[in-house]
């Protein structure tokens, strides 16, 4: 199939195009670079320098690339930014969508894979968290990733494009062949901090509150191997086609890791010691939050292989370490 990848040179989107790639789909990125990055695109798929805030501009290039389908994931996602600044994040996050989604079906494309968030779901009501859970974001981050659903289900409705929402738990981890290694700017999750700790790069690692309801007291996550979501995206689209029915998953892999667990693997893989001091909890930060995944098993059949803790920091210590060469 002839896939858009929009936002394909960021981290979750080049991992996704080397997926789409290696099933043997054509791929056209579309990206800004304003944080995707030209290291991360790859010879075998088009590139073309656009911007989703010009519609022109999209709507050209899905009009020249004609594909079947599209993954967007050009979005901004710092959900503690997206409280003080949410004008930024209506622009680029909502209109960005809208712009897309026309220039889509006005080029007709017929599959849409959405990175959606656990952000959607807001503070869990129970654990693990399934599809069914109610949505009620806590950050406008995550209102912006709900009101994209929203928006996708009434296209499928009056336009007839059909979508997969993955909404994601916690993405980490780098390409398991080595073959991705471009770090994001300024990174602000728990597992890039680390690294950052370990190199030296930063004096140490802040861990935000030690007295949560968990077995050690740290906030606890479920982190999911970028290459397994890249997975997923692809098998998304075999769903989508085969199916031709709208779908909304959770991609996480029911396994909740705490912050100290992290720190104590990251040492481990890198032989290093991680400086960290216990300060204040961070406002907004739930205890716990698993995802349930029954659904992505049973509905697409796929099921993480990379998302050990281990192979999870063994994968990003190996592309820290490439970057220090
Ligand atoms: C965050 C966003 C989520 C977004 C995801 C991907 C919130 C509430 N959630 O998830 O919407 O989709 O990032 O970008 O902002 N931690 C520390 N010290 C640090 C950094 C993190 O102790 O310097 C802890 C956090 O308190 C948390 C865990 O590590 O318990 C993971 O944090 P983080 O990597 O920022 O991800 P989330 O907050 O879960």
């Amino acid at each position: 199939m002839k896939i858009a990848v929009i936002g394909g040179a960021g981290y979750i989107g080049s991992h996704t195009v080397r997926e789409l790639l290696d099933r043997g789909h054509e791929v056209c990125v579309f990206d800004n670079l304003s944080s995707g990055l030209e290291q991360n695109l790859f010879p075998e798929a088009g590139f073309v320098k656009g911007d989703i805030l010009h519609p022109d501009e999209i709507e050209k290039f899905l009009k020249d690339f004609k594909p079947e389908g599209l993954v967007h994931l050009a979005a901004f996602k710092a959900a503690g930014e997206s409280m003080l600044n949410p004008e930024k994040y209506s622009v680029n996050n909502i209109t960005g969508s809208i712009n897309i989604l026309n220039a889509a079906t006005a080029a007709g494309v017929k599959y849409f894979v959405f990175s959606s968030s656990a952000a959607t779901y807001g503070s869990p009501q129970y654990q693990p968290v399934d599809e069914n859970h109610p949505t009620n974001p806590e950050n406008y981050y995550g209102y912006t990733k709900l009101a994209i659903e929203g928006f996708l289900k009434w296209y499928d409705q009056l336009r007839g494009i059909k979508f997969a929402a993955l909404r994601y738990f916690n993405a980490a981890g780098y390409d398991v062949k080595g073959r991705i290694n471009g770090l994001e700017k300024n990174p602000a999750n728990l597992i890039p901090v680390v690294m950052e700790a370990l190199l030296g790069k930063r004096k140490e690692l802040l861990v935000f509150g030690n007295d949560y309801d968990t077995p050690d007291g740290t906030g606890v996550r479920d982190y999911i191997h970028v290459n397994d979501l890249a997975i997923g995206h692809g098998m998304a689209f075999d769903y989508l086609q085969k199916n031709n029915k709208s779908l909304i998953v959770n991609l996480g892999v029911q396994q909740g890791s705490s912050v100290l667990d992290v720190i104590h693997m990251a040492e481990k893989v890198s032989g290093r010691k991680c400086p960290y001091r216990i300060v204040e909890r961070r406002p907004g930060d739930p205890a716990t939050l698993v995802a349930n995944p029954s659904k992505a098993h049973e509905v697409l059949g796929w099921k993480a292989q990379y998302s050990d803790l281990e192979t999870l920091l063994a994968t990003t210590w190996r592309a820290y370490l490439a970057n220090e060469k």
